[in-house]
C-alpha cells in the first residue's frame, strides 16, 4: 500500500528483528486477551437475555460475574487489548513495507473494529456495575418514595430503563464488531503468510470469502474456546479464592458452560491446526514451524485430556494448571505462526533492510555531510606525498605522531586544519588548506587506520 509506504520507514537489519519480537509479544498478550473478551460477551450476553426472558437470576448473574471476570479491567483492555493490536499493527507495516498486499490497510481495519467494540464491551460491563448500584441503593431507600408518582421516583425509573436499554445494545453491538474484527484479523493473518496470494487478493471481500479466512477463523476460534473455557474455570474457582458467594447450582451451571465450551473447542482446535497447516504455501513452511505444529498438537491433546477429566469428576483443582498450559499453547501456537510468517516475508525482509541500508545514507548524507567526505582520497591527494604510515618522508610517519594525540579528534583535526611547529627535527608543515570538515574527517580516518594497526 503507497500509502502507508509513504507513512513508515523502512527498518534495518536489526530492528527487523526487534519488530518480530514486538509482534511476538504483542500477539502472546493480545490473543488470549480477545479470546477472553468473545468467550465472556458471547456467554453473557446469551445468558443475559435468557435470564430475562425464563426470570433467571442464576442466568443473570452469570452473564454479569463472566464479563467483569473475563474482560478484567477498563486498564486490562488498554495494556492487553488496545496497546498491542496498536503494536501488531505497527510492526506489520514494518514488516510488509513495499510488499504488495493488502493486508497492511485490511489489518488497519481490524483494528480499528477492535477498539470500537472494546468501547462497547467497556460500555455492557458497566451496565451490570450500574445496574448493581441501583439495586444497593433501593434496598437501602424507602419503598413507598420508590413507588410514587414523584418526579424524583420518575428519574430514577428512566435511569434504569435506559441502563437495560444500553446494556442490551452495547452487548449485543460490542460482541458482533468484535466477532467481525476476529474475522478480518484472522484473514489478514493468514493472507500477510502468503506471499503467493498477494497479487490476486485486491479488496476485502477476497479476504472475507476465502476458505483460507475461514479456516484461520476456525483455528481462532476454536483457541478462544479453549481459552474462554479454561479463563472461566480459573477465574471463577481458583484465581484470588474464586468468585465469593457460588452456591452449589450456581457452581454447577458455571462448570457445566466451561466444561461443554472447552471440550468442543478441545476437539475442533487439533482439527483446525491440521487443516491450516495444510492450507499453509510452501514458502512459509519450514522443518522448524512443521515441528512447533506437532508440538501445539501434543500440548493440545494433553490440555485436551486435562479438560476432559476436570469437567468429567467436576474437580477444580487443576483449574490453575490447565490455564497455564493453554498459555503453554498459545505461546507456541504464536510462534509457529510468527516463524511461517517470516518465512513468508524473507524475500521482503531482505529486499527493506537494502532499502532501510540506503535511506539511512541518504539521511546521514543530509544532515552530517561528514560522510559524504572521502579520507582516504584526500589522503592520497594531498598528503601521502609528504606522509606514510610507518616511514619517514618529508614529514614523520603517522604512526608515531597520530598516537601522541590519544584518541583526541579534535586536537588533531585543528593541527590538521591549521599546522603549527613542533618537531625541530622536520620542516615545517605546510597548510593544506582543508575545510574544517574535511580535517574532522581526516582526524578520525588517521585515528582509526593507526589503532588498528
Ligand atoms: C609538503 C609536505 C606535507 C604535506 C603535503 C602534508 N604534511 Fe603533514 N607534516 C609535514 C611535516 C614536515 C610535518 C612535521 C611538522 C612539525 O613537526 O612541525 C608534518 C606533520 C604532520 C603531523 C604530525 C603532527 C604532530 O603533532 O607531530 C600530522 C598528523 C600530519 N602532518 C598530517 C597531515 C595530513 C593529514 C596531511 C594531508 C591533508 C598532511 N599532513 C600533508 C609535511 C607535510
Amino acid at each position: 500500500m503507497n500509502f502507508f509506504d509513504e507513512l513508515v520507514i523502512p527498518p534495518s537489519h536489526n530492528h527487523v528483528m526487534l519488530l518480530k519480537y514486538m509482534l511476538t509479544i504483542s500477539l502472546l498478550l493480545f490473543i488470549p486477551y480477545i479470546s477472553m473478551m468473545l468467550g465472556a460477551t458471547f456467554i453473557s450476553t446469551h445468558f443475559s437475555k435468557k435470564g430475562k426472558t425464563e426470570g433467571n437470576n442464576l442466568f443473570h448473574r452469570f452473564a454479569k460475574d463472566i464479563v467483569e471476570k473475563l474482560t478484567i479491567t477498563k486498564s486490562a483492555e488498554l495494556a492487553l487489548g488496545t496497546i498491542p493490536a496498536l503494536s501488531t499493527f505497527f510492526a506489520y507495516a514494518q514488516l510488509l513495507y513495499t510488499a504488495k498486499t493488502i493486508s497492511v490497510g485490511m489489518l488497519a481495519l481490524a483494528v480499528v473494529l477492535f477498539i470500537i467494540s472494546f468501547v462497547f464491551i467497556y460500555k455492557y460491563r458497566n451496565t451490570f456495575k450500574l445496574e448493581g448500584i441501583m439495586k444497593a441503593f433501593k434496598s437501602i431507600s424507602n419503598t413507598e418514595a420508590l413507588k410514587s408518582d414523584t418526579d424524583d421516583a420518575k428519574e430514577i425509573k428512566e435511569f434504569e430503563e435506559t441502563n437495560v436499554a444500553v446494556n442490551r445494545t452495547s452487548g449485543t453491538v460490542g460482541k458482533w464488531l468484535l466477532l467481525t474484527a476476529s474475522y478480518i484479523f484472522a484473514g489478514t493473518m493468514a493472507l500477510a503468510s502468503s506471499p503467493d496470494k498477494w497479487g490476486t487478493t485486491g479488496n476485502v471481500l477476497q479476504i472475507i470469502f476465502s476458505w483460507q479466512t475461514l479456516f484461520s477463523f476456525m483455528a481462532l476460534i476454536s483457541l478462544a474456546g479453549i481459552i474462554t473455557g479454561a479463563a472461566i474455570m480459573f477465574f471463577f474457582f481458583s484465581w484470588n479464592g474464586g468468585v465469593k458467594h457460588m452456591d452449589d447450582s450456581y457452581a454447577a451451571l458455571v462448570k457445566g458452560v466451561a466444561g461443554k465450551i472447552a471440550l468442543a473447542s478441545g476437539i475442533m482446535f487439533p482439527l483446525m491446526l491440521l487443516i491450516s497447516y495444510a492450507y499453509m504455501p510452501q514458502v512459509s513452511q519450514s522443518p522448524t514451524v512443521f515441528y512447533y505444529m506437532v508440538v501445539v498438537l501434543i500440548i493440545s491433546l494433553i490440555l485436551g485430556n486435562f479438560i476432559y477429566s476436570m469437567f468429567k469428576n467436576s474437580d477444580t483443582s487443576s483449574a490453575t494448571v490447565v490455564f497455564v498450559l493453554v498459555f503453554v499453547l498459545v505461546t507456541f501456537n504464536v510462534i509457529k505462526d510468527q516463524l511461517a510468517f517470516g518465512n513468508a516475508i524473507q524475500q521482503n525482509t531482505t529486499e527493506i533492510t537494502k532499502i532501510a541500508e540506503e535511506h539511512e545514507k541518504e539521511i546521514k548524507g543530509k544532515t552530517m555531510g561528514s560522510t559524504g567526505i572521502d579520507a582516504e582520497a584526500i589522503f592520497t591527494q594531498k598528503c601521502s606525498a609528504c606522509h606514510k604510515f610507518d616511514q619517514k618522508l618529508v614529514g614523520p610517519p603517522y604512526n608515531e605522531t597520530v598516537l601522541k594525540y590519544n584518541g583526541d579528534v579534535q586536537k588533531l583535526a585543528d593541527y590538521i586544519f591549521n599546522p603549527q611547529k613542533i618537531d625541530p627535527a622536520y620542516p615545517p608543515m605546510p597548510n593544506q588548506g582543508l575545510k574544517k570538515k574535511e580535517a574532522n574527517a581526516m582526524a578520525k580516518w588517521l585515528m582509526d587506520k593507526v589503532n588498528k594497526k
